[in-house]
């Protein structure tokens, strides 16, 4: 007779972990401390365990990943650092985490042509270190040592976008693996192309939910022959910004113009042994010829003058900029620092220049109503600032907090024709907002979706709900 008890069902899961194990032997990691590792970023958002992690060799093996996931209909979520701040890389539906990790070689510097291609996993510092000694460099720069595949991902910028935009003017083309195995490169090294649809475009900020970027092409930038950095703190935040605003409209090309508040400046002076007043400050930078530096300098120092703007502090010297523009990326660092044991709440938004200052004051207005330490920061040039919320996530009235000063913020932006993110990405954060920016478009974004990915398991959960 047959024994009726007891037999596990071997679920899809099971089945796509045992024939991945046959693909990958020990590259594949079912244990939990790995499987922590992946279930988080660096946001405030809740972790969720994959079921396995994947760490492939080449572009085929993510190929063949991702075929068995589809043959079994389970998530697979490309991982890179792990930085992201809206919860991008969180495997919301658990699955099959493909960590890129030995994608970390540059394949292809063409000094000649300005640019380079590199593996997914390869960060923005060590192709930097990279690049160096050939008079290059790569200027996007979020926060984190973030991996450049991740920054394609996302559509990340930082702090030198103002002067040379973000991840989707700087990606030349792309290496992806489609949710059914495909391998494509999305574009060829030409600086520019019009044949046919723009796929590089399209998977910049696609967030993995369309493929898996293996390979990236960049433009690279020569190291300019001056660069100067100051910092210059203002007697109103109305005053740092109608500078920031004026710098924009008078087309003064700085290559980076930062404000931070003053919680902000108290937060990085602490975290980072500097001794800047506590006031609402802004850090410029200016790259050029000697004489243009100058030149543009003395612009910004005028107008900042005009505005209740102290002297100019300035770090000129290689060591002394680089400690400036570390403090200013340490920002997350610092402000955790603030609270131990908190989390940060990061958000962001982005409306256009003219209605930065209204923008921020109102923001402002509504911090100073609420009970939550939040200290802004942002690339104002761009018209874009964050918040981060210091936050017990386990205390539901600073959560409902959070999100209600978040949600006003938000609409604030769209109202002024903005974006509910410049930078961070939609990731499980924004998704609530996407239709309220774009309206019908989602639509054609989920039958973007459909088409590329039937059966939704390319980060699925991320973007918008299908
Ligand atoms: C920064 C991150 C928060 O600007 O985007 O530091
Ligand atoms: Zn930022």
């Amino acid at each position: 007779m047959l024994q009726t008890a007891a037999v596990t069902p071997i679920t899809p899961v099971q089945s796509a972990i045992d024939e991945l194990r046959v693909l990958l032997g020990e590259r594949l990691s079912t244990s939990t401390g790995v499987r922590d590792h992946h279930s988080k970023d660096e946001s405030w958002h809740i972790p969720h365990r994959p079921d396995a992690v994947a760490f492939p060799n080449t572009t085929e093996e993510v190929a063949a990943i991702v075929r068995v996931c589809a043959a079994h209909r389970i998530p697979v979520v490309a991982y890179g650092t792990g930085t992201s701040l809206e919860g991008a890389v969180i495997p919301e539906y658990g699955g099959v985490v493909v960590d890129l990790l030995h994608f970390d070689q540059v394949l292809q510097v063409n000094a000649d042509d300005l640019d380079v291609t590199v593996q997914a996993r390869v960060t923005r510092k060590q192709l930097n270190d990279h690049i160096r000694d050939l008079g290059l460099f790569f200027p996007i720069d979020p926060g984190a040592d973030a991996s450049l595949g991740g920054m394609a991902a996302t559509r990340a910028s930082g702090t030198n976008a103002v002067r040379y935009g973000t991840m989707r003017e700087n990606v030349l083309a792309l290496t992806v693996v489609l949710a059914d195995g495909r391998i494509i490169r999305t574009s060829r090294r030409a600086r520019k192309s019009a044949a046919g649809y723009d796929l590089t475009r399209l998977f910049v900020g696609s967030e993995g939910t369309l493929g898996i970027i293996t390979e990236v092409t960049l433009r690279l930038y020569g190291i300019p022959e001056a660069m100067a950095a100051a910092v210059c703190s203002f007697d109103s935040l109305e005053g740092a910004i109608t500078t920031v605003i004026h710098t924009i409209q008078l087309g003064i090309p700085v290559a980076r113009i930062e404000l931070l508040d003053d919680v902000q400046m108290d937060a990085v002076n602490r975290f980072s042994k500097l001794d800047y007043p506590v006031k609402d400050t802004l850090f410029i930078e200016f790259h050029g010829t000697e004489a243009g530096v100058k030149e543009h300098a003395e612009m910004v120092q005028s107008m900042a003058a005009d505005n209740g703007g102290g002297e100019f502090k300035w770090a000129t010297k290689t060591e002394e900029r680089n400690h400036l523009w570390t403090a200013r990326h340490d920002v997350t660092y610092a402000n955790k620092a603030l609270r131990p044991g908190c989390e940060i709440w990061a958000t962001d938004v982005c409306v256009p220049i003219s209605r930065l200052a209204e923008c921020i004051l109102e923001t402002k207005k509504d911090l100073k109503e609420g009970f939550l330490i939040a200290p802004l920061v942002g690339h104002v040039g761009d018209g874009n600032f964050h918040l981060g919320f210091l936050i017990d996530r386990n205390n539901p009235a600073e959560l409902a907090e959070a999100e209600r000063l978040n949600e006003r913020l938000v609409m604030r932006a769209l109202a002024m024709d903005g974006t509910c993110t410049g930078e961070h990405g939609i990731g499980l954060g924004k998704m609530k907002f996407l239709t309220a920016e774009h309206g019908e478009a989602v639509s054609v974004m989920r039958d973007i979706k459909r088409a590329l990915d039937p059966l939704g398991i390319m980060n699925p959960g991320k973007i918008f709900t299908m």
